[in-house]
């Protein structure tokens, strides 16, 4: 039935767990594509999402679905870093979330971020399945791309089944530890008291329709209720990224999780100095099956309602901040709209001491990542922003009282031109890299040289 498609939300599906157990290689294998390979240092360092339309997902589980059984539009994922230092960008993506996939390595087992993963999940009380990953590292393994799990079960040899069932019973126990009671996905009769276990491969696809085909299962039968709700309010969204657009200047993408947004609606938008009212000129969506990370083409849209990726062009986001809110006026006074993005900004502000190093980072998400890798490593913070390294920043490192103190640390920003002769002259340190660790790492290494 048609009709009800359109009125009924997608459901949003974040793809959680521990770092390099496969949550990108997954999507890429539903994608068709490469993201996975692209990744500096081969982390995920940023929320990502994908439209997935029903008919792929159909074409991919083959014979275990049955299109006509279900009326909800596709699925859009989020892809979340598993590196332990963006324990927010998980926290959000696990809050935005309406259904989760926990990815685990079978060799691995649960690990920190697959314990932090599981706690995001209970508190928010996120209906999820486990996608036990890797199963074609099992030795002795013979790969059926693409097939359905029990199908290529059949062609392995029993000491190459036993052998990845021992890792998959151990997966399980780990659940059941953490207090979730937990089968094999095929032997779980009721998804809503126990927790469904799929094994997989996101290098060969195999278990990968039983993946999709549990995930349709589940937003089907127990979100059709919430996605039926308020799918024509005033759109609410997260910035992923603020880009320069060809055409069209700054841009902001972002994922709408909640009602419409519609071509000259006002928006308010979390900036780097106050929230940002501006005026929706040109509504741009990726292509279906495109990460909004990587998307070159993109189609003009007269709206767009939740969930969705869609990179938003208007006036004045050049101060726009990835990771603040986006939320649509409509009806409602603006001063209470713009209040209210206030409120949630002031909740993710990062803790500064009265010496200490200056921060700056490409999105809130990765401040916030900053801030927590350099508690850990007890380095305090005179300040931390948002955005790219300018002559302020210099200036403001220069004042630190602790000398190995006089530095900056930038994740994933450029030196603005203008602070190019101030660095020159300046008396203090500039680290950058695009990998959280490694700068981190510089600066240790420097200290430590710095004491001998
Ligand atoms: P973060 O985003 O950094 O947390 O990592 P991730 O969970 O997204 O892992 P990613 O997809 O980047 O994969 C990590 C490594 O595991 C890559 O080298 C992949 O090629 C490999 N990998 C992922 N899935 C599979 C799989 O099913 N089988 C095998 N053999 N290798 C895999
Ligand atoms: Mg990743």
């Amino acid at each position: 039935d048609h009709t009800n498609a359109d009125t009924l939300r997608t459901p949003i599906v974040a793809v959680l767990g521990h770092v390099d157990h496969g949550k990108t290689s997954l999507l890429d294998t539903i994608r068709g594509s490469a993201v996975s390979e692209g990744e500096a240092g081969a982390i995920t360092q940023h929320i990502g999402a994908t439209d997935i339309p029903l008919d792929t997902i159909s074409g991919m589980a083959g014979e275990l679905i049955d299109p006509t059984d279900f009326d909800l539009p596709g699925l859009l994922f989020i892809d979340t870093p598993g590196h332990h230092s963006f324990s927010t960008l998980r926290a959000r993506g696990g809050a935005l979330a309406d259904i989760a996939v926990l990815v685990v390595d079978v060799n691995d087992g649960f690990q920190p971020q697959t314990e932090e993963a599981i706690d995001i999940l209970r508190r928010t009380g996120t209906p999820f399945v486990v996608a036990a990953n890797k199963a074609d590292t099992t030795p002795g393994w013979n790969p059926q791309d693409g097939e359905p799990i029990q199908r290529s079960l059949e062609a392995q040899s029993e000491r190459a089944e036993s052998m990845l069932n021992e890792n998959l019973y151990e997966i399980i126990g780990q659940l059941s530890d953490a207090g979730f009671s937990a089968d094999l996905y095929w032997r779980v009769q009721d998804f809503q008291k126990n927790i469904g276990v799929v094994p997989l491969s996101a290098l060969t696809g195999e278990g990968v329709p039983d993946l999709l085909t549990v995930l349709m299962g589940l937003s089907q039968r127990f979100m059709k209720e919430e996605m039926a709700i308020d799918v024509q309010g005033p759109g609410e969204g997260t910035v992923l990224e603020v880009k320069d657009e060809r055409g069209f200047g700054s841009t902001i993408d972002t994922v709408v999780y909640d009602g419409v947004i519609r071509n000259g609606d006002t928006i308010v938008v979390g900036g780097q100095n106050e929230p940002i009212v501006t005026e929706v000129r040109a509504l741009l969506r990726p292509r279906p099956l495109e990460e909004i990370r990587t998307e070159k083409k993109f189609e003009k849209v007269a709206e767009v309602g939740a969930a969705a990726g869609v990179k938003i062009a208007a006036p004045d986001l050049d101060q726009a901040m990835a990771g603040a809110p986006v939320r649509v006026v409509r009806d409602r006074p603006l001063e209470g709209v713009i209040e209210e993005v206030k409120a949630e900004l002031a909740e993710i502000e990062v803790e500064t001491a009265e010496d200490g190093v200056v921060v700056k980072a490409d999105t809130l998400g990765s401040l916030e990542a900053m801030a927590n890798a350099l508690r850990e490593a007890e380095v305090p913070i005179l300040r931390a922003e948002v955005g790219d390294i300018a002559p302020r920043d210099i200036a403001v490192a220069e004042t630190a009282n602790q000398d190995e103190h006089k530095a900056i640390l930038g994740f994933n920003v450029d030196l603005l031109a203008n602070a190019e002769t101030e660095l020159e002259n300046a008396d203090m340190k500039l680290f950058t890299d695009e990998v959280i660790y490694q700068l981190i790492d510089d600066y240790e290494t420097y200290v430590e040289e710095r004491e001998r």
